[in-house]
């Protein structure tokens, strides 16, 4: 049942989603980032929104702006990101990670800009792990009932990296995509395979990022609705 034309689905619900990339910085000027545009977090706000959820958007680093109805708060490294979205997870009835979250992180920030030095290559970048919010979250539910959310993007295998990846993160369902030339990065469009962790699987055919979302929407409010056990 498609929020649009279901009614408000969601309403009296809290989501949390997280949206974007996050930077990681090595010194004032530069940072570790990666290609996240945060759209399909958007679209996962907008359209949990337009169901009736309060909606709190966790934002890294997408320069876009604010969608009307939703709470949003925004964080630049995976430390912030972590922080905010234990924060808001506390009362909420759903968590969805489509951020993209840096695995490592400068293991020293530079106070100063970093110079070169004549005649001289470059040192090494030292890296320490971030930590893994969606794992934690998993593994720590503010509440029995909340359903977790993940996102994968792969490149090979992709069916069974998601299996594998769902398993060793314990969210209850995760949206794994193929990466690809047109794929993902910056479009407007998706294509995707919602794995859950009763071992459904649900396709969604390349489309609007809207589609997307609406079926993890689905997906999660068909778990909310379930009886406890
Ligand atoms: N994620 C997270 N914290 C991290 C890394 C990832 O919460 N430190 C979340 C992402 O938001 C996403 C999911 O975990 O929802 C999967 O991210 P992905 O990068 O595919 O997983 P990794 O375990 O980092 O695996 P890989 O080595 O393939 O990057
Ligand atoms: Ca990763």
């Amino acid at each position: 049942a498609r929020g649009g034309a279901a009614g408000p689905d969601l309403a009296g619900r809290h989501v949390v989603v997280s949206a974007g990339g996050t930077r990681e910085p090595l010194d004032p000027v530069r940072y570790l980032g990666n290609r996240s545009s945060g759209k399909q977090g958007y679209a996962l706000a907008r359209t949990a929104a337009a169901r009736g959820a309060r909606v709190t958007l966790i934002e890294a680093n997408t320069g876009l702006p604010d969608p009307a109805g939703v709470d949003v708060v925004h964080v630049g490294t995976a430390v912030q990101l972590r922080e905010a979205v234990l924060k808001a997870a506390a009362d909420a009835d759903a968590v969805v990670m489509a951020a993209a979250v840096a695995d490592f992180r400068p293991a020293a920030y530079a106070a100063g800009k970093i110079k070169k030095k004549d005649g001289q290559e470059p040192a090494p970048v030292a890296l320490v792990r971030n930590p893994d919010i969606l794992a934690e979250i998993s593994a720590e539910r503010a509440r029995p009932d909340q359903v977790v959310v993940g996102f994968a993007a792969e490149t090979d295998d992709v069916l069974a990296n998601g299996r594998e990846k769902l398993r060793r993160k314990g969210c209850d369902l995760l949206v794994v995509n193929e990466v690809g030339e047109r794929k993902t990065f910056g479009a407007e469009e998706n294509e995707a395979v919602v794995l859950a962790a009763d071992g459904a699987e649900t396709p969604v055919p390349y489309g609007p990022k809207e589609i997307l979302a609406d079926t993890v929407w689905d997906l999660v409010a068909l778990r909310l609705a379930a009886p406890a056990d």
